[in-house]
């Protein structure tokens, strides 16, 4: 298959390419587009058909359910049951936007959608493409991240290509993506609404609208399965090994700088730090400690840029704000291997 990719100019989307799109989704074929957070690997959410190409076009086991994206509020009755008036004030704060909801399904979500759960994660993004897409393919569009399962999301329509190049008809680029890291997830089937994955919204924001919110145990313990069934596998995995060392900030540098006898050893490094690696290692600067939406922002790039080194080490990000979610990620790439000086 010919992989088609169409730019498209945010100050004037050209309907007619949205429009086009939008038919190749209401036929059952995929369209990866971009959201504000990564880009997506959409079909159509209501016909089974389609959450089956998403699964085989990604190489993603069908355990793993997909997030149904909605361009309107009023879409989320009709594949949802029991919004209560937690779910409104929750929508009412944060749609659209970077965070999804967990709520139970109607029968007209296929359970190929739902990897087979009575539940259906649903999110309204604010990317003016996707909800123009969105709209035009029908009003509920499957989309995973359009990473090939295992491979870093994609935050650019050439990372898109690189995984799913002849495997889907259509990609819509439109640049670079706003946020970087996927939404954050929140199950509001548990009598205290529970993160399921971190994103840009974190807990404290959560709070601050409906008062409580736990975090799923299985994020913060490794020895309890996470109920969201992707955050099990390793995840947004560069190619060669990635160790995270956390601790003072001098002995991290001292620590990495003290690898860098062979070629092809890089570091992941905030810019406050850059200077002070040795010219020997592929230094990667990846955003500032001052500013740690720079840092999603740049993350699953620089994890693609390094792919062909032999090893990679991570300067630790820890904070109250975003570095959650960039932990997170970061974790699961290194598979949990983290050093503390
Ligand atoms: O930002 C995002 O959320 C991006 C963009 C494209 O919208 N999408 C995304 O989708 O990250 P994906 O498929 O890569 O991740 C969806 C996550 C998986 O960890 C999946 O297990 C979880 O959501 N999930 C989906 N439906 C669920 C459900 N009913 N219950 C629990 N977890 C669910
Ligand atoms: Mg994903």
């Amino acid at each position: 298959m010919n992989t088609k990719l169409i730019k498209i100019d945010r100050k004037k989307i050209n309907m007619e390419d949205i429009s086009k799109a939008g038919e190749l989704l209401k036929n059952g074929e995929l369209v990866a587009f971009p959201t504000e957070t990564v880009y997506g690997l959409g079909g159509d959410a209501l016909n089974k058909n389609s959450a089956k190409a998403i699964y085989a076009a990604k190489g993603r086991p069908s355990d793993n359910p997909l997030i149904v994206h909605i361009h309107e509020v009023s879409s989320l009755e009709k594949i949802a049951k029991n919004i209560d008036d937690k779910v409104k004030k929750v929508i009412n704060a944060f749609w659209p936007g970077p965070l999804t909801i967990v709520v139970e399904k109607r029968d007209i979500v296929p359970y190929e959608t739902t990897g087979g759960l009575d539940t259906v994660a649903v999110r309204m993004p604010m990317d003016k493409v996707a909800l123009n897409l969105i709209e035009k393919g029908g009003g509920f569009v499957a989309a995973p991240s359009a990473n090939a399962s295992g491979r870093p999301s994609p935050t650019m329509a050439s990372h898109v290509y690189e995984d799913l190049q002849g495997k889907i008809p259509l990609i819509l680029d439109g640049g670079q993506v706003e946020i970087g890291l996927e939404s954050t997830i929140l199950d509001m089937t548990t009598e205290i609404p529970t993160i399921l994955r971190p994103g840009f919204y974190t807990r404290e924001d959560i709070i601050k609208v409906i008062g409580t919110c736990h975090v799923d145990k299985g994020l913060v313990d490794s020895s309890v399965t996470p109920k969201a069934p992707g955050m099990k596998y390793r995840h947004y995995a560069p190619k060669a090994p990635l160790t995270i060392v956390s601790g003072d900030n001098n002995k991290i540098v001292e620590y990495i700088n003290s690898k860098c006898g062979s070629k092809g050893i890089a570091v992941i490094c905030s810019r406050e730090n850059k200077n002070k690696y040795n010219d020997k290692l592929i230094v990667k600067e990846i955003g500032s400690r001052n500013n740690p939406k720079s840092i999603a922002y740049n993350l699953y790039k620089v994890l693609r840029d390094l792919d062909d080194v032999d090893e990679i080490y991570s300067e630790a990000f820890f904070g109250d704000d975003i570095e959650k979610a960039i932990m997170n990620r970061l974790l699961k790439a290194a598979s949990q291997n983290i050093i503390k000086l």
